[in-house]
This record gives C-alpha cells, structure tokens and sequence, in this order.
C-alpha cells in the first residue's frame, strides 16, 4: 500500500463528536502524530481520540512552542512536515489530529503551507468549538440574512469593534489573557447583554457565562474560551 497522510479533525473535546470518518481512520494508522501543549506533557487531541486508536499505531508526540519567537515555532513546523512527508514516503499511513477543525486556527495549517496537496493527503474536517459551543448554550450562529464573523481576539482592537459593529453574529476566539479589554469593546458596542462565553465545551471542566457583566474582568479562564455574540437572539437563562 503507498503511505497517506490525514489530517484528523477531533471535534472539541468529547469523545463521541469525532467523526465516524476519522474514527474509522485511527483505527488503521502505522503512526499517529499528537500535538502536545508542553514539552512531554500530555495531549489532550490524543486524550480524546485514544479510544479510537488501533493496538499497533505508534504514537509520536510533537510539542509545538506558543513563543513568540517565530524562528523558532518555524523550525518545529519545518521538522514535523519533514517527518510527516518521509513516514508517508517511507509507505506508511500517517495521522495527525489536531483540536476542533482541522482547517481553523489550527497549527495543521501551518504543515499544510509546507506539504502542499500532494495526492496523498487527505484532510477530514470535524466540529468547530464555535459548533458545540452553539449546540451546548442552545444560542443560534446564524439565519437567514444575517452575517455571522469568525475573529481571533488577536486582532487589532479596532478591527474587532468594527467587526463588533458589522456582523449580526460573531464568534470571537481566542479570549484567553484577553477577556478585560474584550467586554470593555463589548461594552463599548453596546452588546454586553447579546454576548456569552464558554470554556471547555463539551469537555468535563465546561463552563458558560450568560451575564459578561457579572463577570470579573480578572476572572481566570481557561485557554480554551470563547465568546458567541447574537445580536438577534434572546441570551435566554
Ligand atoms: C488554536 S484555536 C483552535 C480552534 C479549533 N481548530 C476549532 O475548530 O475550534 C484555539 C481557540 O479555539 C477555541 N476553542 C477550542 N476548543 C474550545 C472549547 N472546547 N471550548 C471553548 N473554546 C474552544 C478557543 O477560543 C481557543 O482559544
């Protein structure tokens, strides 16, 4: 058999939101490569999907550096494409899972700019935190003609207030360190009420505010937290 490289979507955090597609995959790898928070520390990517894991895959851990310094966080995506590319060349099927989907604000992104699209790349897609996030607050993205926005809290904060001020809807990632200034735009733009945010959805630790203003501005948060705004939709308790 030629080796094959899938991406592999894990959905946001419960087990049983993979795909059936991705399951069906990890079952059959000869290697499967996790992304690891800390340096020989554990995967939580791989903490979800391990039930899915076939006996015989090895599993290499890959620890990809949050520092600013980008020689650095380039040098690691550069070896792990590397390896990714001489596995599948050396005939092996090769995975590699990465948090929510594969194909949103994800380090993945930054091995596919490098792997290109080779035919032996398959990429299976999963649910998005914003999906579940949606799902478990009962809070509707989108409907009808109304916009709904995707913005990293990592923008610039004029960016976000006119995003703040454009969109019907917004999904605003990434609020982690962030959070004070965030409700202060929200604030601003008048939709404090029309706002709620999420922690660990799906995950044992979640959490949701329905009130950002009872919320205290250095109130600790997880690094997986985000904020769903709907201007149209009643933030019901
Ligand atoms: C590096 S991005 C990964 C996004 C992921 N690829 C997706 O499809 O949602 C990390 C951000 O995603 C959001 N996130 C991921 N999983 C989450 C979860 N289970 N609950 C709340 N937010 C989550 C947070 O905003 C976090 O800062």
């Amino acid at each position: 058999m030629s080796g094959k490289l899938y991406a592999l979507s894990t959905g946001p955090g419960a087990a049983d939101l993979i795909t059936v597609r991705a399951a069906r995959i990890l079952g059959s790898l000869d290697i499967l490569y996790a992304p690891a928070g800390r340096k020989g520390g554990d995967s939580l990517a791989l903490s979800i999907v391990r039930e899915y894991v076939g006996a015989k895959t090895e599993i290499r851990c890959c620890h990809f550096p949050m520092s600013a310094d980008s020689a650095e966080k380039e040098a690691v995506w550069d070896d792990v494409a590397a390896a990714l590319v001489q596995a599948v060349t050396a005939g092996k099927q090769v995975g590699f899972i990465t948090l929510g989907d594969a194909m949103l604000f994800s380090t993945w992104v930054f091995l596919l700019q490098r792997i290109g699209c080779p035919d032996w790349l398959d990429i299976v897609p999963g649910v998005t935190s914003f999906a579940a996030i949606a799902a478990r607050s009962k809070t509707p993205l989108a409907m009808e003609q109304q916009s709904l926005a995707v913005v990293s809290c990592t923008a610039p904060e004029a960016d976000i207030l006119r995003a703040l001020h454009q969109h019907d809807s917004l999904v605003l990632m990434k609020v982690y360190g962030r959070f004070a200034r965030i409700k202060a735009l929200l604030k601003q733009a008048g939709l404090l009420e029309c706002a709620l945010m999420m922690s660990e959805a799906t995950l044992p630790g979640e959490q949701c505010w329905r009130h950002l203003n009872e919320v205290n501005d250095d109130q600790p948060l997880p690094y997986f937290s985000t904020i769903l705004v709907n201007k149209q939709w009643e933030n019901a308790q």
